[in-house]
């Protein structure tokens, strides 16, 4: 017990981290729910409220039902942030455009399992442009059709909503997978980083980190309302505390 001057005793509380991966949780604010005049500024205000990657989301019309931004958008992002940029290609045929937006100075290229038919070979083509390759999965697809590839991916990215928007709900059922993942990691001693793409809010952020998510994308919980830079330091916070145990 513990006295306070002047008050009556407590307990000692003190917290400790729940293990060493927790430590590593980064922000990757989806520029998708951002003012596209100003993203620089804004992608910079999120920065400085701790965000440490750039997520970057691009959609083509067929695989997804929506069109966003390409490499020439990319590239211009690019000179004006320092920080890794994350490609997630919601596209078909990625393979004929990773090459451009690698050139176009992408850090981090993620493809999705149901649009690549030779995901191998196209895992190793991003890797073969300096780039760190990751595998995506919608919600409705198994973690089990990444067993095969889990030794070349550097992450792997769970949807947690059906992907072509920004804004829309969590789908809670996700973190299972989440979780099966992170056993899956250990059983194959593998060592890819597990990110998460969809609801991410101060009412979610908390959740998927404890079932295991090391990089928590988040679009319109910065971009959505309100200053980017208070919004990412937020999530943030819920995100480590989230990972703190009572002794
Ligand atoms: C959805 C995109 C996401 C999206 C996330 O298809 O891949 O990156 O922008 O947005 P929020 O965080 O608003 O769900
Ligand atoms: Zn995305």
């Amino acid at each position: 017990m513990v006295r306070c001057p002047g008050g009556a005793p407590r307990a000692r509380i003190s917290t400790v981290n729940l293990n060493e991966r927790s430590l590593l949780i980064e922000l990757a604010p989806s520029i998708l729910s951002a003012d596209f005049a100003r993203l620089a500024d804004q992608v910079e205000a999120a920065v400085r409220g701790g965000a440490s990657i750039v997520h970057f989301d691009v959609m083509d019309g067929h695989f997804v039902p929506n069109i966003t931004i390409g490499p020439p958008v990319l590239a211009s992002l690019r000179k004006a942030v320092k920080v890794p940029i994350d490609c997630h290609l919601m596209i078909e045929n990625p393979d004929a455009y990773i090459p451009a937006f690698a050139e176009a100075g992408a850090n981090w290229i993620s493809v999705h399992q149901e649009a690549c038919v030779h995901l191998n070979r196209t895992l190793h083509l991003i890797k073969s442009h300096g780039c760190l390759a990751g595998a995506v999965i919608n919600p409705a697809t198994p973690v089990e059709t990444l067993s095969e590839v889990l030794d070349i991916v550097d992450f792997v990215l769970v949807m947690s909503v059906n992907p072509g928007f920004g804004g829309q709900k969590f789908i809670p059922s996700t973190l299972e997978k989440v979780r099966k993942l992170v056993a899956m990691r250990s059983s194959s001693r593998t060592n890819f980083r597990i990110e998460i793409d969809g609801g991410m809010a101060l009412d979610t952020i908390g959740e998927a980190v404890r079932a295991g998510v090391e990089v928590v994308v988040a679009g319109n919980a910065v971009f959505g309302k309100g200053d980017p830079e208070k919004n990412a330091s937020e999530l943030l916070k819920a995100a480590h505390n989230a990972t703190l145990v009572r002794v």
